[in-house]
């Protein structure tokens, strides 16, 4: 349920940037749109790639006790079954009775249609899973499902890890990929979509050490996304009250945001016990425990999850970094993503189209752009492209005047302050390279001139 305290951030604003800056479009347009689905542009789908990238960087490839996983989508029918989502998977659904409306009965507050006032009907539920049929025969026997959640992929695989990596309690298995959910509430944007993405990982650890593990996993993935810019602020904690914790879990935290539609889970960190691992020994007929060395005994590991979105992250860290000054021009506006989410790294702008600035401008653009993604624009005036790559949170622009061609040097402005430095060509890259990996602005590179706007 979203509690409706206002952020600071309008969500009209932030789809309009989407959308005119080629981050987010509404899916098939052109046919008018298809409800609760989304695609990436040019600069979402890098900004989107970052958040995972960061996500595996600081879960699998940062840690000795993970490894990674990619399963299928489409998983054997019975999976569903022993997870409890074909039984217990659904929604309480109710229609309005006046203007035909669908509701979540959970989300209405005072019994009567939030759009029109009108009459409800009774509630009835909704199973949640998108149903498809493999091979040529549409009939029971070939029900299939889109996954709504990465996670049983990670537990049917439990066994196979386990033989092939030969990793020892307490170890993790994560993965990230796309889930499926038909949404009964929709309309927050990418907040609740009908094809989404999971990071999820699942950590197996022994009874008893259960409650340890759970807080770790709430303070790390806190933790995540301060350092990756959230301000502390907009982001707290929420333990589940015993009557909302899912039938498997003994305790459940969510990581809410400040949405600009309000408070609202941004990851849910779950201690599952063994019930997953127990479902799926009983349903397929294997044995899914653990033979423990030390106590030369087989056990069922207990189980903490994270469980984190990509799109709402997506929408979290770009409402966080949202900002607008006004200045002489009117309005700049600035996204401030940490330099890690950032999708374009690098701008290289040279001063005009003069022809003598475009060998050394494009000789720039060709050793950077092996580093990074890196934009070369030379449209319009040099503060018009400053203004556009602040709006997509572009760290750095590099500026190439006909000074350059004399001194062999160029102009390296920041986005946040709008601070500007001249440094020699050939220090460029290793500047960019120390700057991008959080090295202190004020640090001079070699040869390089004092950041102009420092101190005034
Ligand atoms: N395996 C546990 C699980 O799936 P969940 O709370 O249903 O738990 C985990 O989902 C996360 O996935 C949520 O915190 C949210 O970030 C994301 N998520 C869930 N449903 C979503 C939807 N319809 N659209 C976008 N993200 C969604």
């Amino acid at each position: 349920m979203i509690e409706q305290v206002p952020s600071k951030v309008d969500m009209d604003k932030l789809v309009s940037l989407c959308k005119r800056r080629g981050f987010i479009f509404p899916s098939s347009e052109i046919y008018g749109g298809m409800g609760a689905c989304y695609d990436y542009g040019p600069l979402g789908v890098e900004l989107k790639n970052n958040v995972k990238k960061s996500w595996w960087k600081a879960v699998v490839q940062g840690r000795d006790d993970m490894v990674g996983l990619d399963a299928s989508i489409l998983m054997h029918p019975q999976t569903w079954v022993a997870s409890g989502h074909v039984e217990g998977f659904a929604d309480p659904l109710v229609d309005c009775k006046q203007c035909k409306q669908r509701w979540r009965a959970d989300h209405i507050k005072d019994g009567k249609c939030p759009a029109c006032g009108g009459e409800l009907t009774e509630p009835r539920m909704f199973n949640l899973m998108f149903k498809t049929f493999v091979g040529p025969v549409e009939d029971e026997a070939s029900v299939a499902y889109l996954r709504p959640e990465t996670a049983q992929g990670i537990f049917v695989n439990f066994q196979n890890v386990l033989n092939s990596t030969r990793k020892k309690l307490p170890f993790g298995i994560a993965q990230m990929g796309k889930s499926f959910r038909n949404e009964i509430t929709t309309g927050n944007f990418i907040f609740r979509m009908r094809e989404f993405e999971q990071m999820e990982m699942e950590y197996f650890v022994r009874p008893g050490t259960d409650e340890q593990w759970f807080k770790h996993w709430v303070e790390e993935r806190f933790n995540w996304y301060t350092n990756l810019g959230i301000k502390k602020d907009n982001l707290r904690l929420r333990q589940h009250a015993k009557d909302e914790l899912a039938h498997y879990a003994r305790d459940c935290y969510d990581i809410e945001y400040l949405f600009p539609i309000g408070w609202s889970e941004l990851e849910g960190i779950a201690n599952r016990t063994d019930f997953d691992l127990k479902q799926h020994a009983k349903f397929s007929g294997k044995d899914l425990s653990y033979f423990d060395e030390e106590t030369k005994e087989h056990t069922i590991p207990y189980v903490i999850e994270p469980s984190a979105g990509v799109d709402r992250s997506v929408l979290a860290f770009l409402a966080d970094s949202y900002d607008e000054e006004k200045d002489k021009e009117g309005l700049r506006v600035i996204l401030r993503l940490h330099y890690a989410l950032a999708p374009i790294k690098v701008a290289v702008l040279p001063l005009s189209r003069n022809e003598k600035l475009l060998p050394i401008s494009r000789e720039i653009h060709n050793s950077l752009r092996n580093c990074w993604m890196v934009q070369y624009d030379d449209a319009q005036s040099i503060g018009r492209r400053y203004r556009r790559q602040d709006e997509i949170g572009t760290p750095f622009c590099v500026t190439i005047d006909f000074q350059s061609l004399e001194d062999k040097q160029v102009t390296i402005r920041e986005r946040d302050k709008m601070r500007q430095i001249r440094v020699p060509i050939e220090v460029l890259k290793s500047t960019l390279d120390a700057k991008l990996n959080g090295e202190p602005l004020d640090i001079l590179p070699p040869g390089g001139k004092k950041w102009l706007g420092f101190e005034g």
